[in-house]
């Protein structure tokens, strides 16, 4: 399997880490089906994807819709082809303390985070196995799988059960060609951050920017990740080089945690 001609679909495309994955796997000689909440968001994106010289549709939809996801790959199959890639992308991040995090909080999470990544495994093994070939699935995890952090608890208890979901379905879809795996990015200069940031600052008083900051400062290489960092990581997960690879969750973080 090569990147070039296969079909990928990336939810959660219209910035960030996704709209960075897009464009890396556009210009590796993928085409690209692009989710996100809001189709029109997704128009950078697309014209990013076009000007590598590849196909991209756009698709507003909603990761905790199961139905969703499933006319997501319908769609790329029926527009772009085929269907070989699935990037579970899609996340939310939030600031709190475990002792105040709403069931509201909660739910919101797991459904985005988990339930998103365990429907776009279930669409995308569904559609491999009825093309009758293998192919990639791969899902965002984080530092925040693999280690925890005071105010992140909720995120992270989200992105320790998507490695879960990660090992268990690569497991299960081993033998049909289907390989699982996760990235683990860290700090990351998104929208996520800025977000992040702006919570933390309106939670303990901090400047807006400091936390970010101090984050950083710890990064063994030095500086903040930038998407298209990550989004190398996730062109190997893609590729024919992590063909014996499955079930894996590795961190693509600066050397922030080590494992
Ligand atoms: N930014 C970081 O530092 C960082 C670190 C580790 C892991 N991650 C993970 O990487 C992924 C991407 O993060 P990012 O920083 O690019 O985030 P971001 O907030 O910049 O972008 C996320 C995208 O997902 C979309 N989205 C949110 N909920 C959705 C839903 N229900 N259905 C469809 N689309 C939805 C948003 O509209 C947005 O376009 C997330 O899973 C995140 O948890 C990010």
């Amino acid at each position: 399997m090569t990147i070039k001609g296969k079909v990928a679909l990336v939810t959660g495309a219209a910035q960030g880490i996704g709209q960075a994955i897009a464009v890396r796997l556009a210009s590796d000689g993928a085409d690209l089906a692009l989710l996100d909440l809001t189709k029109d968001d997704l128009d950078e994106t697309k014209a990013k994807v076009e000007a590598e010289g590849q196909r991209a549709i756009t698709l507003g939809g909603d990761v905790r819709s199961k139905a969703d996801l499933e006319s997501a790959v319908d769609s790329a199959v029926a527009e772009l082809g085929g269907f070989d890639i699935m990037i579970n992308n899609a996340g939310i991040a939030g600031v709190g303390a475990v002792e105040t995090i709403s069931e509201a909080d909660f739910d919101r999470s797991f459904d985005i985070n988990v339930k998103g990544v365990m429907f776009g495994i279930q669409a995308a093994a569904a559609k491999f196995k009825e093309l009758g070939h293998g192919g990639k699935i791969i899902a965002a995890t984080s530092i925040a799988a693999h280690d925890s952090f005071p105010m992140t608890g909720l995120y992270s208890s989200t992105k320790f059960a998507v490695r879960g979901l990660i090992q268990a379905a690569a497991k299960e879809l081993g033998a049909f060609g289907i390989t699982v795996n996760g990235y683990s990015p860290g700090i990351v200069g998104t929208g996520m951050w800025e977000q992040l940031d702006r919570e933390f600052a309106e939670l303990t008083g901090a400047e807006v920017g400091a936390t970010f900051a101090k984050y950083v400062e710890g990064i063994t290489l030095g500086r903040a990740s930038t998407p298209e960092d990550v989004a190398g990581f996730v062109s190997y997960l893609a590729g024919p080089d992590s063909d014996y690879m499955t079930g894996q969750t590795p961190l693509i973080d600066g050397g922030i945690v080590f494992r």
